[in-house]
């Protein structure tokens, strides 16, 4: 493999033909970002920091996965108070080589200890994160949180202060480590059991108003969709909820969901999102 001295680079090969494959930022600032969005917040995060931006659902099926760059950061949801499991394997799998490495988890309303517990892991696997550190923004997640209300309480959140210093302290090679109460930790290990598994979809609505134009197809980070003449989940979901909050007829619905309103960060286009997620060739 090949690096460049002039900036970023990172390579994998890909499973479908073998053939290593490179991708460079030449002059850039020196930062990769290994990212995992749903409704665009943790992209919008991944941006706000800046760099060369790479979706892990783009990459999790590729081997020999090696990245080098000066920093190399992921930015993800929280989802049960861990880290979504797209994201746990691909940190199995990849291998950095950079003088800081970053954590981001974005989350709506409690982290847990999803931060501390990703440390550990990371000692477990021979590295450590120098910063890790959650951000606060919309929740999405249907069940508990409706996303009419969540758009009123965004000021509240004061998203765009705190995104702000996040960045600032990776730009500036901030160190900091991630903290979690006795309480949190306890809560932490009960919650995080409570993950859905792969057939989670299977028990989404869908309504009428589904006009088969495959958009939730695109936007899924698993390839779990397919639609034909009609829309059907197969077992590998993630749980991120893309194609609930994304389906431009409002045609999929959650048993337990607050609300039919969705949410998309504004920040964030639905091109982006497709671009970030597709698995469709
Ligand atoms: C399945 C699922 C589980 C979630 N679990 C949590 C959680 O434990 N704590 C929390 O504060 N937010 C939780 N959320 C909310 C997301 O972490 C939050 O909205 C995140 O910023 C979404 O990022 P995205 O727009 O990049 O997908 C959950 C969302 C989903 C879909
Ligand atoms: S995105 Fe919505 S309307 Fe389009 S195929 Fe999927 S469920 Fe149907
Ligand atoms: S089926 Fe829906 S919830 Fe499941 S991974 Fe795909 S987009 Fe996410």
């Amino acid at each position: 493999m090949r690096w460049l001295e002039t900036g970023a680079c990172w390579a994998y090969n890909d499973r479908t033909d073998g053939v290593a494959k490179e991708i460079c930022e030449i002059g850039g600032n020196r930062i990769t970002i290994f990212y995992f969005t749903a409704t665009g917040n943790s992209l919008a995060v991944a941006k706000r920091i800046g760099g060369t931006l790479v979706s892990i659902p783009q990459v999790i099926d590729s081997d020999g996965l090696h990245c080098k760059d000066d920093a190399i950061g992921i930015v993800f949801p929280v989802y049960y108070f861990a880290i979504p499991r797209m994201v746990n394997k691909f940190l199995g799998k990849a291998k950095f080589e950079a003088d800081y490495i970053f954590a981001i988890g974005t989350y709506g309303i409690m982290p847990g200890a999803a931060m501390l517990n990703l440390q550990k892991q990371a000692r477990e696997n021979g590295y450590r994160f120098d910063y890790a550190n959650h951000l606060l923004m919309a929740d999405n997640f249907l069940p508990i949180s409706e996303a009419g209300k969540q758009i009123k309480s965004l000021p509240k959140k004061k998203i765009e202060e705190r995104a702000s210093k996040i960045a600032s302290d990776i730009n500036n090679r901030r160190h900091m480590q991630a903290k979690a109460s006795p309480v949190s930790r306890a809560v932490t290990t009960v919650v995080s059991a409570m993950i859905p598994d792969g057939k989670n979809a299977q028990k989404y609505i869908i309504n009428n108003h589904c006009n088969k134009c495959g958009i939730c197809a695109k936007v899924c980070p698993s390839g779990n969709i397919a639609v034909t003449d009609k829309v059907c989940f197969a077992d590998n979901c993630e749980a991120c909820f893309a194609c609930l909050h994304l389906c431009p007829q409002n045609a999929l619905h959650h048993k337990s969901q607050k609300s039919d309103k969705r949410w998309r960060n504004p920040e964030v286009s639905l091109a982006e999102i497709i671009e970030a997620n597709s698995r469709i060739a």
